[in-house]
């Protein structure tokens, strides 16, 4: 079974995308019959247009991935544009797209609700998503219950494909990633970029414990007990997962007494002893420029083999002459 994802390198990574994405994809790399992971830097050009930052970012997922845990010897690691076959086959699945299936979709239905003009880019978005995920015979894609309308997407266009043409693609299916939990940011709404409300998995110390020190608390009296379960920081402290440290807890906001201040500390505490050991272990990778690059191209060699098979297949498939 092969289990594909990508990450859009659009800013640096927040405890939301780590819990709710980063960390199950590391999980499952031990996949048998290989994991690929790749930075969707070609996706990101929708919205980026400075090449310094788009570089920048690009590599910079690729050195946050190194440093929480990817292992380059299981998993396949890659940046996108590093496999042109991916934008070739794009354009042989736009040929088979009915317009209103990409009308659909919602990144570019909402950007059009708001009365904002789209690219062309934008309202492609999803193919060469389903290109990225076609050519690699990917069985399982984990995304965030956000983009499981794109895996659906994929599916309809290689099954339109295959009726047309023969059987050529594999049929992908989507995985929920579990984020029930849904990581609350400082001001204890859903964490994102958008709300301007996250905290950076490699914040530096020192900013890391005063943005925490910064979360909201209501304005109770200490002494009142209070429900774990609707405050913020409790969720933000159950996801470091100390199972004793967790029902201790607990047992503090049902009894009452304790300060919002206590909580903070022990939140700055738990994400220090996670997150720092990779903050270290980033700048490692950081200052390994040529050790990286050397991932990289291992990687896409790795991809491009399978990126090949697939795209000789779908060219035979429906009479495109490939490039002798
Ligand atoms: P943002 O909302 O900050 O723009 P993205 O949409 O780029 O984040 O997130 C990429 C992935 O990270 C999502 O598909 C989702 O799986 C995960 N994710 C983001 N924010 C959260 C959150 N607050 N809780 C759980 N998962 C999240
Ligand atoms: N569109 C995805 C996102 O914004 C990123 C992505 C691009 C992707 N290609 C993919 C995810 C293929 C899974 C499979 O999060």
């Amino acid at each position: 079974m092969r289990v594909l994802s990508g990450i859009q390198p659009t800013g640096k990574i927040h405890w939301g995308n780590y819990f709710g994405a980063i960390r199950q994809f590391i999980n499952l790399q031990s996949t048998p019959d290989q994991a690929y992971y790749f930075v969707a830097n070609l996706h990101a050009l929708t919205t980026i247009r400075d090449k310094a930052v788009l570089e920048e970012n690009t590599l910079g997922v690729v050195l946050d991935f190194l440093a929480l845990g990817l292992d380059p010897n299981k998993a396949t690691l890659f940046v996108q544009s590093e496999v042109p076959e991916v934008s070739q086959l794009c354009w042989l699945l736009l040929t088979v797209t009915p317009m209103g299936l990409l009308e659909r979709c919602h990144a570019y239905k909402e950007k059009k609700a708001n009365g904002l003009t789209a690219d062309a880019g934008l309202f492609n978005y999803p193919i060469l998503m389903a290109a990225d995920i076609i050519i690699y015979d990917s069985d399982l894609v984990p995304v965030g219950e956000d983009q499981l309308q794109h895996i659906e997407v994929a599916r309809d266009v290689a099954a339109r494909f295959n009726h047309l043409f023969g059987e050529t693609f594999v049929l992908p299916k989507g995985y929920v990633l579990d984020n029930s939990a849904k990581v609350p940011g400082t001001d204890g709404q859903k964490m994102s970029k958008s709300y301007n409300n996250t905290i950076q998995v490699f914040e530096e110390q020192k900013q890391l414990r005063k943005k925490i020190m910064r979360i909201q608390t209501d304005s109770r009296p200490m002494e009142e007990p209070k429900n774990p379960d609707e405050c913020p920081l409790f969720q933000l402290y159950q996801l470091f997962g100390d199972e004793q440290g967790i029902a201790e807890l607990r047992e503090i906001y049902a009894k009452g007494g304790f300060g919002y201040g206590m909580v903070k500390g022990l939140v700055a505490d738990a994400a220090e002893k996670v997150f720092g050991p990779a903050r270290e272990r980033r700048a490692e990778w950081a200052s390994k420029p040529k050790e990286v690059r050397e991932i990289l191209d291992a990687g896409a060699a790795n991809a491009r083999k399978k990126a090949k098979e697939v795209l000789l297949r779908a060219q035979e498939n429906c009479g495109i002459f490939p490039p002798k």
